[in-house]
C-alpha cells in the first residue's frame, strides 16, 4: 500500500495567510497540517508517500524535506496547474505503479486516524473504500446519496440542493482501477477533473466502492474559522508537556494542560488549556485562555488572548481588550500606540480582515 498526499491547489479561501505560505503548512496546535497528515498516514503502516505539489513546491519541500524526520519516504510529484484532485491522481500514476493506496488531501484533519480504515480497506474486496460525514453545510462539499441497504446511490460535487448531508471526507482508498476512471471522465463545470466524477465511475461500470461513515471529528481546513476549530479539537487531543528548556517565573499560573515548548518564557502570566506556547516565545503579563496555539518566536505582553493562532515571530502588544477568535500570520505585530490624535491605524494585506 502506498500513500498520496494532496498538497497543490491555490488555498485562496486562506488569503491573505496563504499569499506567501502553502495553505497545508499553516500549523494546527503548532503542528503544519501537512506533518499531521504524514503521522496519519506512518501510523497506519505505510512508508512511502508520494505528495502532489504546485506553485508552493520549494516551500513544501523545504519543510518535508525527504520524509526521514517521519520515518517515511516522500517523492515530489509535480502538477503544472491545479487541474483538479482525479488530475492529481493521473500525474501520480508512474509513482503509484498499480499499487493499492491512500489518498489524503493535504488540508484535512481527522479524529483517530486512518489505521482501521486501511486495515478494512487490506481485508476486504473492495476496489475503493469513501469517508463520509453528516454535515450541516453539505454543499460545500462532495455529497454522497445512499441507499436504504447502504450502498452508494450517487455522488455528488458541491451541489447547491444537497441530496444528503453526507460529505466526502478527503481521505479516499484505491486500487488501480481508479486509473481507467481518471482517464474516462470529463471536466467538471468549474473545469477541474473531480475525484468525485471518478468514483461515480467505478461505481457505474460495476467496481465496488465502501462507503464508511465517520463518527468522530473532521475538518477540511479551507477558511479561518475552520483552522480555529480544527485547533481547539486538535489541542483537546494532544498530551500536554511542558519542555526542561521552557522557563516558567513563579507568578505565573499555567494549568495541566498547557503545553510549552523549547525555550519558551512565561512571565507573571495566567495560561489555561488547552494551550500551546511556541519554542522561544515570550508570555509577559497576559492571560492566555483555553483552544489558543502560539507558534515560535512571539512576544505577548500585557495582553489577553483566547481561542486563537497567532504564528512565527509575531508580537502583539499592549491590548487592552480580549484579542479572540483571531487568525495573525507570521512577523505580525499588533501594538497599542500612544500618539495623537488617537484612532486605529493599520497596514493590512490584501483581503484582511480586521473587525473593530
Ligand atoms: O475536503 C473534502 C473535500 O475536498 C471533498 O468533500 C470534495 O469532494 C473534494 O473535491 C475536495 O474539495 P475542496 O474544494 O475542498 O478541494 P480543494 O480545492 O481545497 O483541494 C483539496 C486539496 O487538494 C488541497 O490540499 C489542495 C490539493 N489540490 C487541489 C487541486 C484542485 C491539488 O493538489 N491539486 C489540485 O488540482
Amino acid at each position: 500500500m502506498k500513500g498520496l498526499i494532496l498538497s497543490g491547489g491555490k488555498g485562496t479561501r486562506l488569503y491573505p495567510l496563504t499569499y506567501t505560505r502553502a495553505k497545508q503548512l499553516i500549523p494546527v496546535a503548532n503542528k503544519p497540517v501537512l506533518v499531521r497528515v504524514i503521522e496519519a498516514i506512518h501510523d497506519a503502516g505505510v512508508s512511502e508517500i508520494g505528495v502532489v505539489v504546485g506553485h508552493t513546491a520549494p516551500e513544501i519541500q523545504a519543510a518535508l524535506g525527504n520524509g526521514s524526520r517521519w520515518d517515511v519516504s516522500l517523492t515530489y510529484i509535480q502538477q503544472d496547474r491545479p487541474d483538479g484532485l482525479a488530475h492529481a491522481v493521473k500525474i501520480a500514476r508512474e509513482f503509484l505503479n498499480d499499487e493499492p493506496f491512500v489518498m489524503f488531501l493535504g488540508d484535512n484533519v481527522i479524529e483517530g486516524g486512518i489505521s482501521q480504515l486501511i486495515r478494512d480497506f487490506a481485508e476486504n474486496e473492495w476496489n475503493s473504500q469513501i469517508v463520509l460525514k453528516a454535515v450541516d453545510n453539505a454543499s460545500a462539499y462532495g455529497v454522497a446519496k445512499l441507499r436504504a441497504d447502504g450502498s452508494i446511490e450517487a455522488l455528488v460535487e458541491k451541489p447547491e440542493a444537497p441530496p444528503s448531508n453526507l460529505a466526502l471526507v478527503g481521505i479516499y482508498m484505491f486500487d488501480k482501477h481508479v486509473f481507467e476512471a481518471v482517464d474516462a471522465i470529463r471536466p467538471s463545470a468549474r473545469g477541474e477533473y473531480e475525484i468525485t466524477d471518478a468514483i461515480q465511475w467505478l461505481i457505474d461500470h460495476g467496481h465496488t466502492v465502501f462507503p464508511h461513515i465517520h463518527r468522530g471529528w473532521w475538518i477540511d481546513t479551507g477558511k479561518p474559522t475552520d483552522m480555529l476549530e480544527a485547533n481547539s479539537h486538535v489541542l483537546e487531543e494532544i498530551p500536554p508537556c511542558i519542555a526542561a528548556s521552557a522557563r516558567i517565573d513563579t507568578r505565573s499560573v499555567v494549568d495541566s494542560r498547557v503545553t510549552v515548548q523549547e525555550g519558551a518564557k512565561i512571565v507573571n502570566s495566567i495560561l489555561r488549556g488547552p494551550t500551546v506556547i511556541g519554542q522561544d516565545t515570550l508570555i509577559e503579563n497576559s492571560y492566555i485562555g483555553p483552544f489558543t496555539s502560539i507558534y515560535h518566536n512571539c512576544q505577548i505582553r500585557n495582553c489577553e488572548i483566547e481561542r486563537s493562532i497567532i504564528l512565527e515571530n509575531s508580537r502583539v502588544i499592549d491590548i487592552e481588550r480580549t484579542l479572540r477568535d483571531s487568525l495573525i500570520g507570521r512577523n505580525a505585530s499588533v501594538k497599542r500606540s500612544a500618539e495623537k490624535p488617537s484612532g486605529i491605524k493599520m497596514n493590512l494585506g490584501d483581503h484582511s480582515a480586521l473587525w473593530v
